[in-house]
């Protein structure tokens, strides 16, 4: 099955309101010429509605980088899936293996969050990968398999329609080391199997798997080429607007 390419800037913790509209200006005017990617900016939570503002009328969409799992109530300085919603995003990243490994979120919140996130409205875009001691003991797949079900628990085939994953791999991740094209092929051949298991076919063949681990325009051409690698979840190569338009132009070659 052809699926889209889609290629999402995962801003970290970069870029306030001033910044990131000037950021998602000046993308706007490089990006006339790409149709066929979906591109989706993810900045810190208080730059989602400038951002959203700054890409009106374009195909950019806009997506957070995590919520609370809850709809409300006594959280202390956390946001909710509802006024993410609210600000225009569509989509939200979960389980970023920050998340995961710097502020100790595990699969059983992180598949909270997933649920949460499909009632509020949002398409979640649930990250697995391992580490590198995970690769080296080759717990490569049971990892991803058990991140990937627990993130999904309470998620039903028809929600899968909104559903993206992205496969990181926590070694890659900053690093500058990239898995190989069959590294990474490999991974998301398993997850698109696993997706199989767990929903059958259909759902399997429309799921989008996403690559993110040190992407840049020159390795976008070899990961993007695989099949199963329907795009590309970049970090430090997105907070700049010529190499981020430059990943999307190779997407969009291969489209
Ligand atoms: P990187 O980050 O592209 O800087 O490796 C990717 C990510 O954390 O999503």
């Amino acid at each position: 099955m052809k699926r889209n390419k889609i290629v999402a800037g995962n801003w970290k913790l970069n870029y306030g309101p001033k910044a990131g509209a000037e950021f998602a200006l000046e993308l706007r005017k490089k990006l006339l010429d790409t149709p066929g990617v979906q591109i989706i900016l993810c900045p810190p939570f208080l730059a989602l509605s400038p951002v959203r503002k700054a890409v009106e009328g374009t195909r950019i969409a806009v997506g957070a980088q995590n919520m609370h799992f809850a709809e409300s109530g006594a959280f202390t300085g956390e946001i909710a899936g509802s006024m993410i919603k609210e600000t225009g995003a569509d989509y939200v990243i979960l389980g970023h293996s920050e998340r995961r490994h710097v502020f100790g979120e595990d699969n059983e919140m992180i598949g909270h969050k997933v649920a949460r996130s499909l009632k509020d409205g949002l398409k979640p875009i649930l990250c697995v990968g391992e580490t590198i001691e995970e690769r080296k003991a080759e717990q490569t797949m049971s990892i991803v398999a058990k991140q990937l079900r627990a993130g999904l628990a309470d998620v039903s085939a028809a929600q899968m329609d909104e559903v993206l994953i992205a496969y990181e791999p926590v070694w890659a991740i900053g690093t500058g080391l990239t898995a190989s094209p069959e590294q990474a092929d490999k991974v998301h051949r398993f997850i698109r199997k696993e997706l199989q298991d767990l929903y059958g076919e259909e759902v399997a063949a429309k799921t989008p798997i996403l690559y993110g681990g040190s992407v840049k325009p020159d390795n976008t051409k070899g990961l993007l080429s695989n099949e199963d690698i329907d795009g590309a979840l970049v970090g430090g190569a997105a907070l700049k607007v010529e190499s981020f338009a430059g990943i999307v132009s190779e997407a969009a070659a291969l489209s």
